[in-house]
This record gives structure tokens, sequence and C-alpha cells, in this order.
């Protein structure tokens, strides 16, 4: 499904943007009527000299996965924290289809109005497990967590969520009273999935889920991924230095350096075809 609807709609890479006006009309309508989930144009994130997004333009449809590539410092993480409304760009427009106004630039909402969108819209795992979790909590502590803020406050409701959510993402039950420092790496990531998906987001951002994790352990919570990707029709971003990991999850993606986008395409073509140089090394290299 995800393929197919990259493939219908990737605007970059349109496969049938090479036909000529005449012959559009050819196309089934709901192939040139879906509008994407977000859309985000003309990202600029400096630090104080540092340049680490430049110009950048993210567009995400509906059950789609979009891979974001790049080495060490060129902007994915800060990419993936303007999309989730934790950084204010220094310009940048954000569309995502959340409300009934379709025109409403999210970076110009105030504190408060974003965070309710990111609670009840979008879903954020971090590479680093600190970042997105409460180390004192326990895992289901930390789960409920996100439901108490989005209002509610029956405890064994709370809990049957949070064991849910738990169970979605693959983690052993057993273990959901242990704190998180307790656990491995990839229950760690487990639990911020769980914790990310508890509300049902349209749009889930990755950043480096898999990173770290021991190689077999990395494949697992990669099928997990892809089980709950296929299952909910979430769109996802998903940021990664890891080629593989692109390749199993992507219908498309972007590649970055220095803070900017240097190619983007469906997954499968960049891949085998890559056009720029720097995105000719980084396949090479991995081969
Ligand atoms: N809070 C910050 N303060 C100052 N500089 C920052 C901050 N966050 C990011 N940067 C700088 O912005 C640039 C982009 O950083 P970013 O973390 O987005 O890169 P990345 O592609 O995610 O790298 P990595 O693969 O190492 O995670 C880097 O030069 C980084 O040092
Ligand atoms: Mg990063």
């Amino acid at each position: 499904m995800t393929k197919n609807v990259a493939l219908l709609n990737g605007v970059n890479t349109h496969p049938f943007q090479s036909l000529d006006l005449h012959h559009r009309h050819l196309l089934p309508a709901q192939i040139v009527t879906t509008k994407p989930l977000l859309q985000a144009t003309g990202l600029v994130k400096k630090y104080g000299v540092i340049h680490a997004v430049s110009n950048v333009d993210v567009l995400v449809y509906p059950g789609e996965v979009l891979g974001i590539v790049g080495e060490s410092g060129s902007g994915k993480s800060t990419v993936l924290r303007l999309l989730h409304l934790e950084d204010q760009p220094d310009a940048g427009k954000f569309y995502f289809d959340v409300s009934n106004d379709q025109s409403l630039n999210l970076f110009e909402l105030d504190r408060a109005a974003k965070r309710l969108v990111r609670v009840f819209n979008i879903g954020m795992v971090y590479q680093h497990p600190h970042l997105g979790l409460r180390m004192k909590n326990t895992s289901s502590g930390n789960v409920a967590e996100r439901l108490i803020v989005a209002g509610n406050r029956n405890y064994a409701e709370l809990r049957l969520a949070a064991r849910k959510s738990l169970q979605v993402s693959e983690f052993p039950l057993a273990r959901m009273d242990d704190l998180p420092s307790r656990l491995s790496g990839g229950m760690q990531q487990r639990v911020q999935l769980a914790k990310a998906i508890a509300l049902k987001p349209k749009l889930l951002l990755l950043d480096e889920p898999t990173t770290g994790l021991d190689v077999s352990v990395q494949a697992l919570v990669l099928d997990t991924l892809k089980r709950l990707q296929r299952e909910s029709g979430v769109s996802m971003v998903i940021v990664s230095h890891d080629l593989g990991v692109i390749k199993m999850l992507a219908d498309r993606v972007m590649v970055m350096r220095n803070g900017r986008v240097v190619e983007c395409g469906l997954t499968d073509q960049v891949l085998e075809d890559p056009q720029d140089a720097y995105t000719q090394q980084l396949v090479h290299a991995k081969l």
C-alpha cells in the first residue's frame, strides 16, 4: 500500500510527471486529489553561525514513509525537531492536515497550541531513549503519561491502554513495571515507540530508532516498525544514516548534506541509480 501511495504521489519524482497536460486527465481522480499530510517549505534553522538547515522542503503523503539520510551534522535531527514543533525555525512554513484550516502555518501557533498539535497528532522516537523517556518512571508509567496529558485520569483505563500500546510495540509485557534504566536498548526503544503511538498519531517521527542496537535486535525493531506501519497506515519520517534501514522502510528518501537536500526520490530509484555525487558516494560506500 505505502509503496503505491508513494508512487502515485511523490511530487518530486511523480511517475506521471513526464505526461503532458493533455494526458493528465487520464489519471484516476484520487491520484491527483490526494492531499499531503504534511508540507513543510523553506525550512531554515541557524545556530549562531552554523546553518543547520538551509531551505529544506519536506512533503509526506498519508500512509507514506519518508526516509532522511545524510552524514553526521547534515541537519537531519534538526529537521525532525522542527517538524515536531520543538524548535522554531528562522524561516519556513509547516502545513499539516490536522484541522479544517488547511492554510494554518503551525510555526505561527503559540506554545500551548503547538503542544496540543504535538500531543494528538505527532509521535516521536528519539535516538537517545533518555530524551524520550523519564528514566525514574516505570515503562507503563511512561506510556500512561502520554494518555494523562491527553486528559485521561482513570487508573484502570490508563493501565489497560498503556498495556495495549506496549503490546503493539511488541514490548515484553512482563517487564512493563520495570524502570527503563533496567531495560535493554531494544526494549527502551519499544517503550518510546509505545509512548509515541499511544494516542494513534497521524505522523510518527523516528530519529535513528535502531542506531546503537545489536544487529539482531535492530532487525526485530525494524520488523515491528514495518508491521505497525502496514497495519495502522501511520505516516512516518525516519532518520537514519543506515541505508539498509531506509531501504527496508522508506517509500521515498531525502539525502541531506550540509543542511541542504541534495537528492530526493523513490527509495529504490535513488539507491539503484543515485544522481548526486554525494549520494553516489554514500550508496557505493555501503556496497
Ligand atoms: N542546539 C544546538 N546548538 C548549536 N548547534 C546545534 C544544535 N543542534 C544542532 N546543532 C548543529 O547543527 C548542525 C546539524 O545538526 P543535527 O543534529 O541536525 O545533525 P544530524 O544530521 O542529525 O547529525 P547526526 O547524524 O550526528 O545525528 C550541526 O552542525 C550541529 O552541531
Ligand atoms: Mg541526529
